[in-house]
């Protein structure tokens, strides 16, 4: 059977990916320092806690024997925290990153699927976006995953180790197979928040309602968790057979903005929520729609899950079954 090492599969995306990677017949090995994830979502997995660096993948390695993938999640996600603290982003993002690969290399460990973003494009010049469009961050957090993808290029220009980099865009939704769901130690996303506020019976703040868009708020494409995990099942298979690097985008080519995203929670559980206009954050882009053709094409890849089903997989979770 073959083997994955799954970093950051403590977290939310990472933990349904490894159970799908177990359902799928591989053994996942998951490496997370649980400072944002959760050990009672590692489902049937072994899990080393531990920090990711070269000393302590390689004592993962003497234990575990041979890998045939690395799928990287490990890395800190808050945009806004990334401009307030750059040099914790680039350290968590590319260094730890730097790591990994070079441990990889002195292991002859040859494939690795990165969680990149769409971050990586900054204020996009046309929707959807396509994987060959302008890339021009605007936050310190889209900077770390566009430099990864380059020090990537240049591990397989240099060193021949393959990549995948999957440019999320907004991941949402709930595993109702697993009982995970988005709960981030500090949630910034926006589907947990609104269905918070109702949950807690508290007010939801909208930031900015003056972007560049039918209704002033920002625009979103969201894909479910669930469809991410199987891109990375499906790029691990394209890389161990094709022995090329790529890049993809995930996402479902669908835009909703903050306001019919509330509408479409209100519609799916019934409830009113309650919310304010607050001020705009600094590096948000006003719309984000991910042209998923070359996913489609190449990895056979195409999401299943509707807005809908995002949302009230989510709200079930929130409601009944968040750690
Ligand atoms: N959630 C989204 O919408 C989204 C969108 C685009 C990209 N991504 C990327 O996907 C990845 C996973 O996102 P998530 O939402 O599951 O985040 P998450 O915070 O739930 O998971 C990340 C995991 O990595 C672990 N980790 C971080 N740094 C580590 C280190 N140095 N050593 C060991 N463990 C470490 C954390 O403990 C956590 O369990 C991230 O790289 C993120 O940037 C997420």
């Amino acid at each position: 059977m073959r083997k994955v090492l799954i970093l950051g599969g403590a977290g939310y995306i990472g933990s349904v990916t490894s159970a799908q990677f177990k359902d799928r017949g591989y053994i996942p090995i998951v490496v997370d320092n649980l400072s944002q994830g959760s050990k009672n979502i590692v489902k049937d997995v072994k899990l080393y806690r531990l920090d990711i660096n070269k000393e302590n993948l390689q004592y993962v390695f003497d234990k575990e024997g041979s890998i045939d993938g690395i799928i990287h999640f490990a890395g800190l996600i808050q945009v806004g925290e990334s401009m307030k603290d750059p040099s914790l982003y680039i350290r968590s993002n590319i260094c730890t990153g730097v790591d990994i690969l070079d441990f990889m290399k002195e292991n002859n460990i040859k494939n690795i699927v990165f969680s990149s973003s769409a971050g990586v494009y900054g204020n996009p010049r046309r929707v959807p976006i396509k994987e060959g469009d302008i890339k021009k961050p605007i936050n310190v957090y889209g900077f770390t995953k566009y430099s990864y993808e380059k020090i990537l290029k240049f591990y397989d220009q240099i060193f021949r180790i393959k990549s995948v980099s999957l440019r999320y865009f907004n991941a949402a939704g709930a595993s109702d197979k697993y009982k995970i769901g988005e709960t981030h130690k500090k949630e910034t996303h926006l589907i947990p928040l609104i269905i918070k506020s109702i949950l807690n019976n508290n007010e939801f703040t909208v930031y900015g309602n003056t972007y560049d868009t039918k209704d002033g708020s920002c625009i979103r494409d969201y894909i479910h968790v669930n469809d991410l995990a199987n891109a990375h099942v499906l790029a691990l298979e394209y890389l161990i057979s094709n022995k090329k690097s790529n890049i993809f985008n995930l996402g479902a080519n669908k835009g909703y903005s903050i306001f019919e995203i509330i509408r479409e929670v209100e519609k799916v559980t019934g409830e009113k929520v309650n919310f304010s206009i607050g001020d705009k954050r600094e590096g948000d882009p006003s719309i984000l729609i991910a042209d998923f053709s070359k996913a489609k094409n190449t990895l056979l890849w195409e999401p299943k899950y509707s807005i809908t089903d995002i949302i009230s997989s989510a709200y079930s979770y929130h409601k009944n079954y968040e750690n």
